[in-house]
Formats: C-alpha cells, sequence, structure tokens
C-alpha cells in the first residue's frame, strides 16, 4: 500500500484516494496514442486489471480481452450490455440495490425487453430465484451488480455464476465497487464480462471504464449483428486493444493509460492476495469503529463488502450535518442515497485507504458525533481499529 496524496481524504465510495505516484504519472508529457509507451501502459494496465479480476491473460490462446474506454462506470455497464442484447431481445436484470436499477434503466434505454429480479436493499437476492427467473423468461443474457454502492452488500455471484453456465446463460457482472478490492475470480467462475472502473478500489482517478471480456461473450457480440453503438462496440475496439500502435480506432486517453499503468505497479508491488486480505482486515476494523459509535451497519455481516459500508444513524443526528462536521476535519463521508438518503452515511475503504486513514476517519466521525449531541465516549470509535 501507497501513502494517497494529502487532504481532501476521501472517505467515499470513489472515487478513493489516489496515491502520489499515480498523480505524477497523470502530469507527464502527453503521449501519442499510438506511440510505444502508451502501447506499453495500456498493455500493462490491461495485464493488472485481469490479474485483479482473475480473467484469462491476454497470451492464452483462450485470454479474454481487456477494454479500457474513456468514460466513468455507467457507460461501462452501457457497453457491457449493448453488445449483446438487441431491440426487443430479453435481459435478466439481477437488481440488489442502487446499480442493479442502473442496469434495468440502461437495459430499455438501448430497448432490450428488461426482466428484474430484486430484492429489499440490504438484502441478496436467493440463487434460486435467480434461477427460476432465467428458466421462465428464457433470458441468454443477465446482469449482476458484484458490491452494491448504496447499500455495501456484496451479491452471490459465484452461485449466479455456476446457474448461468449450467443455463447457457452470458452473466455480465458489474464490478465498479469491488475490483481490485476484492476477488471476482473472473475465470474461474466462468464470467463473461466483468465491468469495472478506475475510481474505486483499482486506485486511480476517475476517467477509465474497462471491461474484461470472455471469448464467449465476444462470439455472442459477433452474432449479435449491428451493435445499438458505434463507439461502444467491442468489435470497433478490438484490433486497437490488442495492438494500440498498429490500430487506431479512437484516441486514447494517454495521461489516464500512464497513470494506470503505474496503479498497476503499485498494487501488484503489494500483490492482489494482500490487498484483498487489507481490505477485508479495513472492513472489518471499520465496521467495529462504526458499531461502538452507535452507528450500525445496514445488512448482515456475512452479505457486507470489503470497500464499502453504509450505517444507519441515529434520529436525533443530521446525516448532512455529521459530514459537514468530518468536512470540517479534511474527512469526506458519502451520503445515503435514493431511499436511504435521508437516514444513512456511506464510508468507503478501498484502493489506497489502510490505516492512518481510517483512523483520521473515525476520529473526525467521533469528534462529530460528539459536538452533535451523542453520547459517544471520546476514543471508542478509534480504539476499535487499533
Ligand atoms: C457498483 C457501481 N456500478 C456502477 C457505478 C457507476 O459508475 P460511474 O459513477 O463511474 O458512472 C458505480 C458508481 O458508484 C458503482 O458503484
Amino acid at each position: 500500500m501507497t501513502v494517497p496524496a494529502p487532504s481532501p481524504l476521501l472517505l467515499i465510495p470513489g472515487p478513493s484516494p489516489v496515491p502520489q505516484p499515480v498523480l505524477e504519472a497523470l502530469a507527464r508529457p502527453t503521449e501519442s496514442h499510438s506511440s510505444e509507451p502508451t502501447g506499453r501502459s495500456l498493455r500493462r494496465l490491461q495485464e493488472g486489471v485481469a490479474h485483479a479480476v482473475g480473467a484469462r491473460p491476454a497470451g492464452d490462446p483462450a485470454g479474454d480481452l481487456v477494454l479500457v474506454l474513456a468514460g466513468s462506470g455507467t457507460m461501462g455497464l452501457e457497453a457491457g450490455i449493448v453488445n449483446l442484447v438487441g431491440p426487443g431481445e430479453k435481459l435478466l436484470v439481477v437488481s440488489h440495490g442502487f446499480f442493479g436499477a442502473r442496469f434495468a434503466a440502461a437495459g430499455r434505454a438501448i430497448g432490450a425487453d428488461v426482466v428484474e429480479v430484486s430484492c429489499p436493499w440490504g438484502e441478496q437476492v436467493p440463487a434460486g430465484e435467480v434461477e427460476r427467473a432465467l428458466q421462465e423468461s428464457g433470458a441468454k443474457v443477465m446482469t449482476v451488480t458484484h458490491v452494491d454502492t448504496a447499500t455495501g452488500v456484496v451479491s452471490p455471484f459465484l452461485e449466479y455464476a455456476r446457474i448461468a453456465r449450467e443455463l447457457g446463460v452470458v452473466m455480465v457482472l458489474d464490478a465498479v465497487a469491488g475490483a481490485g478490492g476484492m476477488p471476482v475470480g473472473m475465470a474461474a467462475a466462468g464470467i463473461d464480462v466483468v465491468i469495472t472502473a478506475s475510481q474505486k478500489a483499482l486506485g486511480m482517478p476517475p476517467g477509465l471504464a474497462i471491461l474484461a471480456i470472455s471469448q464467449r461473450a465476444m462470439e455472442r457480440r459477433r452474432q449479435l449483428g449491428r451493435c445499438g453503438s458505434y463507439f461502444l462496440d467491442w468489435l470497433n475496439w478490438e484490433a486497437t486493444m490488442r495492438d494500440s500502435q498498429a490500430n487506431y480506432f479512437a484516441t486514447l486517453p494517454t495521461n489516464m493509460l500512464a497513470a494506470g499503468a503505474v496503479a498497476m505497479e503499485l498494487a501488484e508491488g503489494e500483490g492482489w492476495e494482500p490487498r484483498f486480505a487489507r481490505h477485508r482486515r479495513m472492513a472489518h476494523a471499520v465496521r467495529r469503529g462504526l458499531r461502538a459509535l452507535g452507528l450500525p451497519p445496514l445488512g448482515a455481516d456475512e452479505v457486507l463488502s470489503s470497500t464499502v459500508t453504509a450505517v444507519r444513524v441515529p434520529e436525533t443526528i443530521d446525516p448532512a450535518a455529521l459530514r459537514r462536521a468530518a468536512a470540517a476535519e479534511d474527512v469526506t463521508i458519502a451520503g445515503g442515497i435514493g431511499a436511504w438518503s435521508k437516514t444513512t452515511i456511506r464510508l468507503g475503504h478501498m484502493g489506497a485507504v489502510g490505516l492512518p486513514e481510517l483512523l483520521h476517519g473515525m476520529a473526525a466521525l467521533e469528534g462529530g458525533l460528539i459536538s452533535l449531541g451523542a453520547p459517544v465516549e471520546r476514543g471508542a470509535g478509534v480504539g476499535e481499529l487499533m
């Protein structure tokens, strides 16, 4: 782990604090999109993301294609489905929170016949319901959210992947909020498309949507015929992503690629498994600390992610006032989303966030609660981190 750049300390579920060497790489002179250094950075970033999500490496004859696009995670979600589902075709969306609903909205926007299977926020959709919905709908493509960022709940995506394989369904996983901080195991689980973005546990600034695409998914793209998007069409990017020096489709975000290569060097210096273990440790420590402050996480321990925690704020405390108090100590904490906006706050603990950052954040929360009259003992939360 490397020390993130100084304040403000972003303890939000993305963007996460960006390490100084990554910021310095962004500030290097801009390279041509078809230059050798850009090609090298792209390959480095692709390799790193492939390792992070457990994709098959590019050198493998069955290797997955890692597609790096300028844009945000939402663009990645759209790129994930517009290549697989044509107008009027069925798309099964498994939704356990805010970003599952986004997949459904994106599916409708591209003209898909969306069938949604969902659960109350804070819970998981049982695998049996997913199996039944696939059988009843006949959908051949389904989307799943890995970690829902509104609730911090992780889905049983490995169970869904097993069902998808048995039924011959192509599974698209939104791992925007988990990849780089939690294992995904794409190839081992037979997941066809894993989508992520630069600004979360991978430790880069916002600006890249990244998709790891299996050969089976590529085959389905070919069978689809016309794709409903020109810029997001995987086939337009395929050659550039295999050799950016020889093949131009559109100008690459060259400074972000340089920064991404450095982010991957840092992550691989730490090692992916140790990085996942650090995220697990941090998540447990944060939750112990938050409970000690009277801020219980929403969701049972066994369904909570390693990267983001949503907590309920006591009725006597205004979540916005608590966030303002933390901001006065240079700590940025996220509010709740949607139906949870009035009652919750969210903490991101991903990427370069380690114990020093959590101590700072917990101390700011503790001080904020005390200043707002909550019956909190000074040191109660911070003590749980040590
Ligand atoms: C799980 C998940 N999916 C998709 C997105 C959308 O990403 P972006 O805001 O970069 O468009 C987010 C962003 O928070 C997310 O957490």
